[in-house]
């Protein structure tokens, strides 16, 4: 398929990435299966949550979604269509472990063997995510990631999926963001479980960091051959002035946000500055931080995982939460349906700060991607214009990291398809392909066949 001649700003070509870089699109179970009650799957925190009046805008839930349990070959069809060769899904470990612990649902299982089959029949490599927010509720019931055995139970549940499914995956992602499942979830109560706790927030953040140490063992253990990694959702930081009051508070929102995940998933245990800031609710002063953990969350992984989607602009802000500091908005930037600011020069940043600081063997962008309020034409089509240069920018944005050494070997699009937005029920789309969530017809949009176009282009070489 040809680029439609509306397609704004072309990238230029040809851009030189690495050979083997992996180009993909990316979803997660929750986001698209649907089959909340079927083949013996248990319920999630996400199906509690979206079920309480009140949680998710327009009382959207999962139980639907894209269907895609039930349309599978379609989707990979779609996928292989877009011609991508890499596809980053997650697993349900509900479906998997209908209460989180014993026995295994083979039901479930043989969904994502299936899945796996269909790509790799496809010509496309399975990215496999082992935790992106579906926790089993029976384990929220016993206090969720509050507590040291949700991350002993995630260990045990990594193991079962890399014996399954390791003999044809070789790309797995232990836990999606989490600094979203603990803030979000636990801090301030806008993602399942719907907690509103700092000191809840950090003994959660500790258990999945404790709880990606022991899924990498379990992937070393269980699929030698694989590589493994934690996927962060990352912002780089920038001074609202350049001051030395907002140049701090930058750096205590760049604690908060990055360094609070990288320094011990790059085995430099917890930054002090912010354990300080914490002080009652750090994990350690929670006695939530056992000998050996420094060694467990930094075991050695073989890349780091990034989903950036923004900036933030930082101001001093004394008395203002724990980080006494603010996030401004500059009136000149443009913004994304989420008042997202685009900021692709910040993914450059970014790039060369990670490979500067942390020294990762090789970055994936796991993520990256915008919502808009797109409109669909009479014809079905959708000319998503501001998305498609949001994906040209970011996508170049990563030609001069290369070029000053970021190891960057993938760049995955979020996502495949409109879908499950959490909070945001169905009215914030983020797909290449449009989802008519009444027919659950796909059609892809101006995004997608530009991307499309752009990866024919790119392995053309021209
Ligand atoms: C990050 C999350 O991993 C994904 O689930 C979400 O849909 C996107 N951000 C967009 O908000």
């Amino acid at each position: 398929m040809t680029t439609p001649e509306s397609t704004p700003n072309p990238l230029p070509n040809p851009l030189h990435f690495p050979p083997r870089f992996a180009w993909g699109v990316a979803t997660a179970s929750y986001q698209i299966e649907g089959a909340a009650t079927e083949d013996g799957r248990g319920p999630s925190i996400w199906d509690t949550f979206s079920h309480t009046p009140g949680k998710v805008k327009a009382g959207d839930t999962g139980d639907v979604a894209c269907d895609h349990y039930h349309r599978l070959d379609a989707d990979l069809d779609l996928i292989q269509a877009l011609g991508v060769n890499a596809y980053r899904f997650s697993v349900a470990w509900p479906r998997i472990q209908p209460t989180g612990t014993g026995a295994v649902n083979q039901a479930g299982l043989d969904f994502y063997s299936r899945l796996v089959d269909g790509l790799l029949t496809r010509g496309v490599t399975p990215w496999l995510t082992l935790y992106h927010w579906d926790l089993p509720q029976a384990l929220q019931d016993q206090g969720g990631w509050t507590v040291r055995d949700t991350a002993l139970a995630f260990g045990d549940y990594a193991a079962i999926v890399a014996d399954e499914l390791g003999d044809r995956v070789q790309h797995f992602i232990t836990i999606n963001e989490p600094w979203c499942a603990a803030f979000l979830g636990y801090g301030i109560g806008i993602h399942a479980p719907g907690h509103r706790d700092l000191a809840q927030s950090y003994a959660a953040a500790h258990h999945l960091l404790v709880g990606h140490g022991l899924a990498v063992q379990a992937v070393r253990a269980n699929a030698p051959a694989a590589q493994v990694g934690i996927t962060l959702n990352l912002y780089e930081g920038y001074p609202a002035t350049d001051t030395p009051a907002d140049r701090a508070a930058t750096r205590r929102q760049d604690g908060f946000q990055n360094r609070w995940y990288l320094d011990p998933v790059y085995g430099l245990g917890y930054p002090q500055d912010i354990v300080d800031l914490l002080g009652d609710a750090s994990p350690q002063v929670q006695g939530l931080v056992l000998p050996g953990d420094v060694e467990l969350m930094g075991m050695a992984t073989d890349f780091l995982g990034v989903n950036m989607y923004s900036r933030s602009v930082i101001e001093d802000a004394p008395g203002e939460g724990f980080l006494h500091s603010r996030a401004v908005r500059p009136p000149e930037s443009e913004y994304t349906g989420f008042d997202w600011e685009v900021a692709p020069q910040s993914l450059t940043d970014l790039m060369l700060r990670l490979q500067r600081d942390y020294d990762p063997p090789a970055i994936y962008i796991t993520e990256n991607g915008a919502t808009y309020p797109d409109t669909v034409e009479a014809d079905g089509s959708v000319q998503d214009a501001a998305r498609t240069r949001y994906f040209q920018q970011h996508i170049a944005a990563l030609q001069p990291a290369l070029d000053g050494g970021a190891k960057v070997a993938g760049y995955f699009a979020w996502s495949l398809m409109d879908n499950f937005e959490w909070a945001e029920g169905y009215e914030k789309r983020f797909g290449i392909v449009h989802v008519d969530f009444g027919t659950q017809a796909r059609t892809v949009k101006q995004s997608g066949r530009w991307y499309q176009d752009f990866l024919a282009r790119t392995k053309a070489g021209v």
